[in-house]
């Protein structure tokens, strides 16, 4: 989603304003810009990429020691240049004074608005950022850093900002509430920004801001308060390994890269895992999970699909009731609490506003505890549960999320593991079995992998449709669901997921000829009823894409294609049966030309609700 760079420097900053832009645009954008203290305030914007941005900035010789930069994702109006960001403010000559980008959403800005339309305030945009730029400008006394502090207080919602000014060229403002921003330290030099990763090759100095925080980023100088304007100290961090995930190597595509570092990135996850022990979730998580006698899961996206899929896991292996719910749905509801039901969120980024919101609603609501599995060890997901367990995907660019989702589905089962053992539902032998498959879980990837050429035959057919349907049942109906996320989100095929045992209920009136039907076949204990269902669908002239098992004796015949993947996997299936629907979606979407990494209108981080 949106994100931010800001940098004081007596270097021309320029190109490490764009460079961070350009390392930040896997996140989801659809305009740009950059702003500069050069005497006065200058500005460039685009609706195109950072790199039609760059083009515009290299012809007119812009340049500057103090700046920010931005990539939009629209909200409060269209994706158009007027409303790209950085946002201006005149004074009462009509001189620029103030330069502002904000990430988030002011949930009063109306009202703000109105204040300061009756004041003589002009709009040149839709957004709620303008608003802040003016209240900046209103409200400035000479003094930028305490003048946000005063005019954070006025506003509701969430937001990042980083707002410089012409009388002060030496220095940048930020402040956070509800939406990430850090600052990186330099030498007689700073930064801002949303995301370490905008900062890789810059510095790997990092200091997290907390909610509420502002700070004064000057050249030799940072200077943080608190949401009571106290003074604090935050720690810095050393933040690296990002250039690996940046450098492409032999892939096409992140997503394509993504897919492939699954086995890695298991291997990774499981690193240290000797045996199923609270500790892996944190020092308080075994008398946590002695307290606990359910689990409530929220998370959004992919995320909720490793969750739904851990339900399974968490039910019928460790006896332990789950609820699993989206969390723009359970935040906005009144559920009846179990206080000791343990608060499970699961997100990649940990900042998704949603789940945040969610958790903290939870909190109020009394339950006790709450556990993250997470993929950012920084994030505020992390930071606001009691017990975490960091998924090790590295950093994930595409985004169609992949490599987080089977890391997800990893720590979820070491927790149904842990909470089986603690409950005496695990056997020594059934524990020692159960490492022995995870351990061998990124082989049995690879042979998964090995199916591409198979898939990319696939691939060429369902590029021509427009709609299709997956199935699956139990264990793997959230495979299902997730396979049609996958590939609707990146090829923009209408792909709808069902329960295969719903099909009669509705989804059969759509099966003709021109439907191809994506059937999640396990050769579990469900096996059977999936190929009754399987018949439904070939009776009404559908066509049938398996993925069976090759244990389970299915073979490809008229209007049914089956690919087959090694033999059956036991409770960890999901886990390779999702890979070739990811493939799937991924040459599907090749084959359609579409920008695979940056889907239109998604965003990798939704930090606004
Ligand atoms: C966005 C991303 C998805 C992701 C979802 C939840 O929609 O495009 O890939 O699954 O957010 O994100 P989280 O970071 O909380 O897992």
């Amino acid at each position: 989603m949106c994100g931010i760079v800001g940098a004081v420097a007596q270097r021309n900053i320029v190109p490490i304003l764009l460079e961070g832009l350009r390392r930040l645009e896997y996140r989801g954008y659809d305009s740009c810009g950059v702003a500069v203290h050069n005497g006065g305030l200058q500005r460039a914007r685009s609706v195109s990429r950072v790199a039609e941005l760059d083009m515009q900035i290299a012809q007119s010789g812009f340049e500057g020691t103090t700046g920010i930069s931005h990539t939009r994702w629209a909200t409060h109006g269209a994706p158009a240049t007027n409303n790209a960001h950085p946002h201006f403010s005149p004074n009462r000559n009509g001189d620029q004074t103030v330069a502002l980008v904000h990430n988030g959403i002011i949930e009063n800005y109306e009202e703000i608005r109105s204040e300061l339309k009756a004041l003589g305030y002009q709009f040149e945009s839709q957004t709620d950022t303008e608003v802040i730029a003016h209240l900046v400008n209103h409200m400035y006394d000479g003094d930028l850093f305490r003048t946000v502090q005063k005019a954070v207080k006025r506003l509701h919602g969430a937001f990042a900002i980083a707002v410089f000014c012409k009388d002060e060229p030496h220095r940048v403002v930020g402040a956070r509430l509800g939406c990430p921003l850090l600052i990186g330290l330099g030498n007689g030099e700073n930064f801002l920004a949303s995301d370490a990763m905008a900062l890789a090759g810059t510095t790997d100095q990092i200091i997290y801001l907390e909610e509420g925080d502002v700070v004064d980023v000057q050249l030799n100088s940072v200077k943080i308060t608190d949401r009571n304007d106290i003074p604090v100290e935050r720690p810095v961090n050393t933040v690296h390994a990002y250039s690996g995930a940046i450098d492409l190597g032999p892939y096409r595509h992140y997503m394509q890269k993504e897919i492939f570092e699954q086995p890695r990135a298991i291997t990774d996850t499981l690193q240290g895992i000797e045996g199923f022990v609270p500790s892996l979730f944190g020092d308080k998580a075994a008398t946590v999970f002695e307290r606990i006698n359910a689990i409530q899961v929220l998370a959004c996206g992919t995320s909720y699909y490793s969750a739904m899929t851990a339900k399974y896991w968490l039910e019928s292996i460790a006896g332990i009731p789950t609820n699993v719910e989206i969390a723009s749905e359970y935040r906005y509801r009144t559920p009846a609490v179990n206080p000791d039901a343990l608060v499970v969120v699961v997100s990649q980024s940990g900042e998704t506003a949603d789940t945040l919101a969610a958790l903290k609603y939870a909190k109020e609501l009394g339950h006790k505890h709450s556990l993250a599995i997470c993929n950012v060890g920084t994030s505020a997901m992390v930071r606001e549960t009691e017990l975490s367990y960091l998924t090790r995907a590295g950093v994930e660019i595409g985004v169609a999320s992949t490599k987080a989702f089977t890391t997800q589905l990893t720590a979820l089962f070491l927790l149904t593991m842990t909470l089986a053992k603690m409950r005496g539902r695990l056997t020594p032998e059934q524990e020692h079995q159960h490492l022995k498959n995870l351990r061998h879980l990124p082989n049995a990837l690879q042979s998964v992998l090995a199916l591409e050429p198979n898939i990319i035959a696939w691939a060429e057919s369902f590029a021509r449709k427009e709609n299709a349907l997956f199935l699956g049942r139990g264990l793997h109906y959230p495979i299902a669901l997730e396979g049609a996320l996958k590939l609707k989100e990146i090829s923009y095929i209408h792909a709808e997921a069902y329960p295969a045992g719903e099909l009669k209920h509705g989804p059969l009136a759509l099966v003709t000829e021109e439907m191809p039907v994506v059937t999640v076949a396990p050769n579990d204990a469900l096996i059977e009823k999936l190929k009754s269902n399987m018949q439904e669908v070939r009776a009404r002239g559908g066509q049938l894409y398996v993925f069976a098992d090759s244990d389970s004796h299915l073979a490809s015949s008229e209007g049914v294609h089956v690919i087959r993947l090694p033999e059956h996997y036991g409770e960890l299936s999901p886990i390779l049966h999702v890979v070739p629907l990811q493939l799937l979606a991924y040459h599907t979407a090749l084959a359609r030309g579409t920008d695979v990494d940056k889907p239109r209108n998604l965003a990798k981080s939704v930090t606004v609700e």
